[in-house]
Protein backbone atom coordinates (compact mmCIF):
# COMPACT_ATOMS: atom_id res chain seq x y z
CA UNK A 1 0.00 0.00 0.00
CA UNK A 2 1.41 3.55 -1.08
CA UNK A 3 2.31 5.12 2.22
CA UNK A 4 1.76 7.95 0.60
CA UNK A 5 -1.90 7.72 0.19
CA UNK A 6 -2.63 6.20 3.10
CA UNK A 7 -1.06 9.00 4.92
CA UNK A 8 -3.07 11.96 2.68
CA UNK A 9 -6.06 10.81 2.83
CA UNK A 10 -6.63 8.21 5.72
CA UNK A 11 -7.65 4.82 5.33
CA UNK A 12 -11.33 5.70 6.20
CA UNK A 13 -11.60 8.50 3.39
CA UNK A 14 -10.33 6.30 0.50
CA UNK A 15 -12.73 3.41 1.45
CA UNK A 16 -15.65 5.59 1.74
CA UNK A 17 -14.58 7.30 -2.13
CA UNK A 18 -14.50 3.84 -3.23
CA UNK A 19 -17.97 2.91 -1.75
CA UNK A 20 -19.45 6.17 -3.20
CA UNK A 21 -17.64 5.96 -6.52
CA UNK A 22 -19.05 2.00 -6.75
CA UNK A 23 -22.25 1.94 -5.23
CA UNK A 24 -24.50 3.05 -8.20
CA UNK A 25 -23.70 -0.01 -9.92
CA UNK A 26 -27.00 -2.14 -9.75
CA UNK A 27 -25.88 -4.64 -12.56
CA UNK A 28 -25.50 -8.39 -12.07
CA UNK A 29 -28.45 -10.67 -10.66
CA UNK A 30 -28.71 -12.83 -6.85
CA UNK A 31 -27.50 -16.22 -7.44
CA UNK A 32 -31.16 -18.22 -7.47
CA UNK A 33 -29.76 -21.53 -8.19
CA UNK A 34 -29.69 -22.69 -4.27
CA UNK A 35 -33.59 -21.45 -3.87
CA UNK A 36 -32.98 -19.68 -0.22
CA UNK A 37 -30.35 -17.19 -1.48
CA UNK A 38 -32.49 -15.57 -3.70
CA UNK A 39 -34.20 -13.92 -0.80
CA UNK A 40 -31.48 -11.94 0.32
CA UNK A 41 -31.60 -7.64 0.13
CA UNK A 42 -29.67 -7.10 -3.42
CA UNK A 43 -29.35 -3.44 -2.00
CA UNK A 44 -27.07 -4.49 0.37
CA UNK A 45 -23.38 -3.13 -0.10
CA UNK A 46 -20.06 -2.91 2.42
CA UNK A 47 -16.53 -2.82 2.47
CA UNK A 48 -14.50 -3.19 5.64
CA UNK A 49 -10.59 -3.58 5.40
CA UNK A 50 -8.69 -4.58 8.61
CA UNK A 51 -4.92 -4.04 8.89
CA UNK A 52 -2.09 -6.44 10.22
CA UNK A 53 -1.71 -3.50 12.83
CA UNK A 54 -5.42 -3.69 14.00
CA UNK A 55 -6.64 -0.72 12.07
CA UNK A 56 -10.32 -1.37 11.53
CA UNK A 57 -12.12 0.63 9.35
CA UNK A 58 -15.97 -0.03 7.62
CA UNK A 59 -18.25 1.86 5.54
CA UNK A 60 -22.32 0.65 4.16
CA UNK A 61 -23.36 -3.02 5.17
CA UNK A 62 -20.38 -4.76 7.03
CA UNK A 63 -22.35 -5.93 9.77
CA UNK A 64 -24.99 -7.69 7.44
CA UNK A 65 -24.80 -11.53 7.81
CA UNK A 66 -24.95 -13.52 4.29
CA UNK A 67 -23.32 -17.26 3.97
CA UNK A 68 -19.83 -17.74 3.00
CA UNK A 69 -20.23 -19.69 0.17
CA UNK A 70 -17.36 -20.89 -1.75
CA UNK A 71 -15.04 -18.24 0.17
CA UNK A 72 -14.79 -21.51 2.39
CA UNK A 73 -13.02 -23.10 -0.19
CA UNK A 74 -10.03 -21.17 0.71
CA UNK A 75 -10.42 -21.54 4.54
CA UNK A 76 -11.20 -24.95 3.91
CA UNK A 77 -7.78 -25.70 1.75
CA UNK A 78 -6.05 -23.74 4.43
CA UNK A 79 -7.03 -26.44 7.57
CA UNK A 80 -6.84 -29.56 5.08
CA UNK A 81 -2.47 -28.61 4.61
CA UNK A 82 -2.29 -28.79 7.83
CA UNK A 83 -4.45 -31.62 9.00
CA UNK A 84 -4.32 -33.84 6.36
CA UNK A 85 -0.92 -32.49 5.32
CA UNK A 86 0.13 -31.22 2.33
CA UNK A 87 1.36 -33.86 0.81
CA UNK A 88 -1.93 -35.74 0.82
CA UNK A 89 -3.42 -33.05 0.14
CA UNK A 90 -1.66 -32.17 -3.31
CA UNK A 91 -2.06 -36.18 -4.06
CA UNK A 92 -5.81 -35.40 -4.23
CA UNK A 93 -6.50 -32.42 -5.85
CA UNK A 94 -3.63 -29.80 -8.35
CA UNK A 95 -3.23 -26.48 -8.16
CA UNK A 96 -3.64 -25.35 -11.74
CA UNK A 97 -6.13 -23.04 -12.53
CA UNK A 98 -8.83 -24.63 -14.66
CA UNK A 99 -10.21 -21.55 -16.47
CA UNK A 100 -13.24 -23.05 -16.24
CA UNK A 101 -16.69 -22.68 -14.98
CA UNK A 102 -17.08 -22.92 -10.55
CA UNK A 103 -19.24 -25.82 -11.05
CA UNK A 104 -17.35 -27.24 -14.13
CA UNK A 105 -17.41 -31.72 -14.25
CA UNK A 106 -13.86 -31.63 -15.36
CA UNK A 107 -10.95 -32.52 -14.31
CA UNK A 108 -7.14 -32.69 -15.13
CA UNK A 109 -6.82 -35.51 -18.06
CA UNK A 110 -3.31 -36.03 -16.63
CA UNK A 111 -3.94 -36.98 -13.01
CA UNK A 112 -7.65 -37.74 -12.84
CA UNK A 113 -7.92 -35.67 -9.94
CA UNK A 114 -9.46 -31.75 -10.13
CA UNK A 115 -7.65 -29.13 -11.12
CA UNK A 116 -7.08 -26.87 -8.01
CA UNK A 117 -9.30 -26.30 -4.50
CA UNK A 118 -11.05 -23.81 -5.44
CA UNK A 119 -13.57 -24.50 -8.04
CA UNK A 120 -16.41 -27.03 -7.18
CA UNK A 121 -14.56 -30.46 -7.71
CA UNK A 122 -11.53 -29.49 -6.26
CA UNK A 123 -13.11 -28.25 -2.74
CA UNK A 124 -15.89 -31.38 -2.37
CA UNK A 125 -12.55 -33.40 -2.68
CA UNK A 126 -10.55 -31.13 0.41
CA UNK A 127 -14.33 -31.55 2.53
CA UNK A 128 -13.79 -35.09 1.82
CA UNK A 129 -9.96 -34.98 3.49
CA UNK A 130 -11.28 -32.96 5.97
CA UNK A 131 -14.22 -35.72 6.99
CA UNK A 132 -11.81 -38.31 7.19
CA UNK A 133 -9.37 -36.34 8.94
CA UNK A 134 -11.43 -35.18 11.21
CA UNK A 135 -14.19 -37.09 11.69
CA UNK A 136 -18.08 -36.41 13.02
CA UNK A 137 -15.89 -33.60 14.66
CA UNK A 138 -14.99 -32.19 11.05
CA UNK A 139 -17.50 -29.73 10.73
CA UNK A 140 -17.11 -28.11 14.35
CA UNK A 141 -13.52 -28.06 14.15
CA UNK A 142 -13.96 -26.04 10.65
CA UNK A 143 -16.54 -23.76 12.51
CA UNK A 144 -14.34 -22.98 15.22
CA UNK A 145 -10.95 -22.31 13.18
CA UNK A 146 -13.04 -19.99 10.36
CA UNK A 147 -14.53 -18.42 13.94
CA UNK A 148 -11.06 -18.03 15.31
CA UNK A 149 -10.25 -16.01 12.26
CA UNK A 150 -12.65 -14.16 12.38
CA UNK A 151 -12.52 -13.79 16.27
CA UNK A 152 -15.78 -14.02 16.94
CA UNK A 153 -18.20 -17.11 17.41
CA UNK A 154 -19.75 -17.67 13.47
CA UNK A 155 -23.34 -19.10 13.03
CA UNK A 156 -24.64 -20.99 10.44
CA UNK A 157 -27.67 -20.88 8.40
CA UNK A 158 -29.29 -23.96 8.59
CA UNK A 159 -32.40 -22.81 5.66
CA UNK A 160 -29.29 -22.03 3.47
CA UNK A 161 -27.96 -25.68 4.31
CA UNK A 162 -31.08 -27.53 3.70
CA UNK A 163 -31.96 -25.72 0.84
CA UNK A 164 -28.66 -26.35 -1.24
CA UNK A 165 -28.37 -30.08 0.41
CA UNK A 166 -32.41 -30.73 -0.98
CA UNK A 167 -30.90 -29.38 -4.63
CA UNK A 168 -27.34 -29.67 -4.95
CA UNK A 169 -27.41 -32.74 -7.75
CA UNK A 170 -24.40 -31.07 -9.92
CA UNK A 171 -22.26 -31.06 -6.85
CA UNK A 172 -23.73 -34.82 -5.76
CA UNK A 173 -22.93 -35.75 -9.39
CA UNK A 174 -19.20 -33.89 -8.98
CA UNK A 175 -18.58 -36.10 -5.76
CA UNK A 176 -20.00 -38.96 -7.27
CA UNK A 177 -17.55 -38.79 -10.34
CA UNK A 178 -14.52 -37.75 -8.17
CA UNK A 179 -15.56 -41.01 -5.92
CA UNK A 180 -15.32 -42.89 -9.49
CA UNK A 181 -12.10 -41.08 -10.14
CA UNK A 182 -10.05 -41.99 -6.94
CA UNK A 183 -9.84 -38.53 -6.11
CA UNK A 184 -12.35 -38.83 -3.51
CA UNK A 185 -11.65 -41.85 -0.93
CA UNK A 186 -14.31 -40.48 1.71
CA UNK A 187 -17.64 -41.58 1.87
CA UNK A 188 -20.12 -39.12 -0.47
CA UNK A 189 -22.42 -38.01 1.70
CA UNK A 190 -20.28 -37.35 4.86
CA UNK A 191 -18.61 -35.10 2.33
CA UNK A 192 -21.28 -33.30 0.42
CA UNK A 193 -22.95 -32.71 4.26
CA UNK A 194 -19.56 -31.10 5.06
CA UNK A 195 -19.40 -29.21 1.92
CA UNK A 196 -22.62 -28.01 1.87
CA UNK A 197 -22.58 -26.84 5.33
CA UNK A 198 -19.25 -25.27 5.43
CA UNK A 199 -20.96 -23.07 2.74
CA UNK A 200 -23.56 -22.20 4.63
CA UNK A 201 -21.25 -20.83 7.61
CA UNK A 202 -22.86 -16.90 8.08
CA UNK A 203 -20.04 -14.14 7.98
CA UNK A 204 -20.02 -10.91 7.23
CA UNK A 205 -17.92 -8.28 5.37
CA UNK A 206 -16.05 -7.19 8.64
CA UNK A 207 -15.62 -11.10 9.24
CA UNK A 208 -14.22 -11.19 5.66
CA UNK A 209 -11.52 -8.64 6.32
CA UNK A 210 -10.63 -9.68 9.47
CA UNK A 211 -9.95 -13.47 8.24
CA UNK A 212 -8.20 -11.48 5.69
CA UNK A 213 -6.44 -10.21 7.95
CA UNK A 214 -5.54 -13.34 9.94
CA UNK A 215 -4.27 -14.92 6.47
CA UNK A 216 -1.90 -11.38 5.69
CA UNK A 217 -0.17 -11.94 9.26
CA UNK A 218 0.60 -15.44 8.26
CA UNK A 219 -1.85 -16.98 10.23
CA UNK A 220 -2.01 -15.09 12.98
CA UNK A 221 -5.28 -12.80 13.91
CA UNK A 222 -3.85 -9.61 14.56
CA UNK A 223 -6.65 -8.58 16.88
CA UNK A 224 -7.12 -11.42 19.17
CA UNK A 225 -3.41 -12.23 19.08
CA UNK A 226 -4.66 -15.93 18.05
CA UNK A 227 -2.34 -17.95 16.40
CA UNK A 228 -4.72 -19.72 13.88
CA UNK A 229 -2.92 -21.54 10.66
CA UNK A 230 0.44 -22.71 10.19
CA UNK A 231 2.54 -20.52 8.39
CA UNK A 232 3.10 -23.10 5.24
CA UNK A 233 -0.77 -23.60 5.18
CA UNK A 234 -1.38 -19.71 4.56
CA UNK A 235 1.31 -19.89 1.91
CA UNK A 236 -0.16 -22.60 -0.27
CA UNK A 237 -3.81 -20.75 0.46
CA UNK A 238 -2.86 -18.06 -0.46
CA UNK A 239 -0.77 -19.17 -3.65
CA UNK A 240 -3.97 -20.74 -4.94
CA UNK A 241 -6.45 -18.20 -4.23
CA UNK A 242 -4.05 -16.08 -6.12
CA UNK A 243 -4.28 -17.90 -9.41
CA UNK A 244 -7.56 -19.80 -9.15
CA UNK A 245 -9.64 -17.87 -6.33
CA UNK A 246 -11.99 -15.80 -8.66
CA UNK A 247 -12.54 -18.63 -11.13
CA UNK A 248 -12.44 -17.87 -14.92
CA UNK A 249 -11.52 -13.82 -14.22
CA UNK A 250 -8.88 -14.99 -12.32
CA UNK A 251 -6.24 -13.95 -14.70
CA UNK A 252 -8.57 -10.37 -15.45
CA UNK A 253 -8.24 -10.16 -11.34
CA UNK A 254 -4.54 -10.99 -10.78
CA UNK A 255 -3.78 -8.52 -13.62
CA UNK A 256 -6.25 -5.48 -12.71
CA UNK A 257 -6.41 -5.97 -9.01
CA UNK A 258 -3.57 -7.99 -8.10
CA UNK A 259 -4.43 -9.76 -4.62
CA UNK A 260 -4.92 -12.93 -3.57
CA UNK A 261 -9.07 -13.04 -3.42
CA UNK A 262 -11.70 -15.71 -2.88
CA UNK A 263 -15.65 -14.90 -4.32
CA UNK A 264 -18.58 -16.74 -3.23
CA UNK A 265 -22.27 -16.78 -4.47
CA UNK A 266 -23.45 -15.27 -1.07
CA UNK A 267 -22.16 -12.19 -2.55
CA UNK A 268 -18.58 -11.77 -0.43
CA UNK A 269 -15.68 -11.25 -1.84
CA UNK A 270 -12.42 -11.67 1.22
CA UNK A 271 -8.84 -10.40 -0.59
CA UNK A 272 -5.58 -10.36 0.95
CA UNK A 273 -2.73 -7.95 0.95
CA UNK A 274 0.16 -9.75 2.21
CA UNK A 275 1.78 -8.25 5.15
CA UNK A 276 -0.49 -5.83 5.20
CA UNK A 277 -3.93 -5.63 4.69
CA UNK A 278 -7.29 -8.01 4.89
CA UNK A 279 -10.41 -6.64 3.05
CA UNK A 280 -14.04 -8.02 2.57
CA UNK A 281 -17.11 -6.70 0.72
CA UNK A 282 -20.49 -7.51 0.25
CA UNK A 283 -22.91 -7.09 -2.62
CA UNK A 284 -24.74 -9.60 -3.67
CA UNK A 285 -25.63 -8.96 -7.17
CA UNK A 286 -23.10 -11.30 -9.21
CA UNK A 287 -21.63 -11.41 -12.52
CA UNK A 288 -22.04 -14.72 -14.64
CA UNK A 289 -18.81 -15.90 -13.35
CA UNK A 290 -20.80 -16.06 -10.27
CA UNK A 291 -18.37 -12.78 -8.51
CA UNK A 292 -19.75 -9.96 -7.00
CA UNK A 293 -20.14 -6.70 -9.53
CA UNK A 294 -19.59 -3.85 -6.84
CA UNK A 295 -17.49 -6.25 -4.65
CA UNK A 296 -14.66 -6.39 -8.05
CA UNK A 297 -15.49 -2.92 -8.90
CA UNK A 298 -15.06 -1.80 -5.20
CA UNK A 299 -11.42 -3.79 -5.00
CA UNK A 300 -10.41 -2.12 -8.57
CA UNK A 301 -10.80 1.04 -7.18
CA UNK A 302 -9.16 0.22 -3.35
CA UNK A 303 -6.45 -1.87 -5.68
CA UNK A 304 -5.96 1.81 -7.62
CA UNK A 305 -6.32 4.54 -4.92
CA UNK A 306 -3.99 2.22 -2.52
CA UNK A 307 -1.66 0.75 -4.43
CA UNK A 308 -2.19 -3.06 -3.33
CA UNK A 309 -1.05 -4.49 -6.48
CA UNK A 310 1.95 -7.17 -5.83
CA UNK A 311 3.69 -6.57 -8.66
O1 LIG B 1 -21.16 -25.32 -4.58
C1 LIG B 1 -21.98 -24.43 -4.63
O2 LIG B 1 -22.73 -24.37 -5.56
C2 LIG B 1 -22.06 -23.33 -3.57
N1 LIG B 1 -22.42 -23.79 -2.32
C3 LIG B 1 -20.84 -22.49 -3.54
C4 LIG B 1 -20.56 -21.93 -4.85
C5 LIG B 1 -19.94 -20.61 -4.89
O3 LIG B 1 -19.97 -19.79 -3.98
C6 LIG B 1 -19.35 -20.30 -6.18
N2 LIG B 1 -19.00 -18.94 -6.23
N3 LIG B 1 -18.87 -18.01 -6.76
Amino acid sequence: MSEAKHEAYGLEKVVQHAHARTRGDLTGALATYIPELARVDPERFGIALVSVGGEVVGVGDVEVPFTIQSISKALAYCLALEAAGRDRVLAHVGVEPSGDAFNAIVFDPHTNRPYNPMVNAGAITVSGLLAQALGAEAFDVLLDRFSAAAGRKLGFDEAVYRSEAETGHRNRGIAHLLKNAGALEADVDATLDLYFRQCSILVTASDLARMGATLASIGENPLTGATVFAVEAVRGTLSVMFTCGMYDFAGNWAFDVGVPAKSGVGGGILGVVNRQLGIGTYSPRLDTKGNSVRGIAAFRELAEELGLHIF
